[in-house]
């Protein structure tokens, strides 16, 4: 399993803490893997801020992870190339943000990742990850 998450996300804990939360990309992450642990999945936890690193992680996965739940932060809302990376990669995605981008901005309603997910997870905070590891292990196992 790829949990895959983009722009802004390494400052999770002191980046507007009222909207994301204090915990830490690490504190979720070691959260992530308790989960996954449980779920008896193997796990990949790759953060950047670059859109052309995150497609490259994306091709990769279609080699090497059985899914993909990804929190794309603001490239969400711009992105056609993590939309095809995603695509090609032919492997089940969940969308994960820890906000619930509809009570936000406008801009923050329409995003690029929905048409190829299978779900979409806001709103719940870092809990939104372990939600999305549960969902996917159903997926997989079918
Ligand atoms: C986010 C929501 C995006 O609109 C924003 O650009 C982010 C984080 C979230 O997790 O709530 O960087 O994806």
């Amino acid at each position: 399993m790829l949990v895959l998450n983009g722009p802004n996300l390494n400052m999770l804990g002191k980046r507007q803490p009222e909207i994301y939360g204090r915990e830490t990309l690490a504190d979720i992450e070691a959260a992530c893997r308790a989960e996954a642990k449980a779920l008896d999945l193997s796990l990949d936890f790759f953060q950047s801020n670059h859109e052309g690193a995150l497609v490259e992680r994306i091709q990769h996965a279609r080699e090497t992870n059985s899914g993909i739940i990804i929190n794309a932060g603001a490239y969400t809302h711009t992105s056609v190339a993590l939309l095809d990376a995603l695509n090609a990669a032919e492997k089940p995605v969940i969308e994960v943000h820890l906000s619930n981008i509809y009570k936000r901005e406008a801009f923050r309603h329409h995003s690029y990742i929905s048409p190829v997910a299978v779900g979409v997870i806001c709103g719940f905070g870092s809990q939104g990850y372990l939600l999305a590891l549960r969902a996917m292990a159903r997926l997989v196992s079918r």
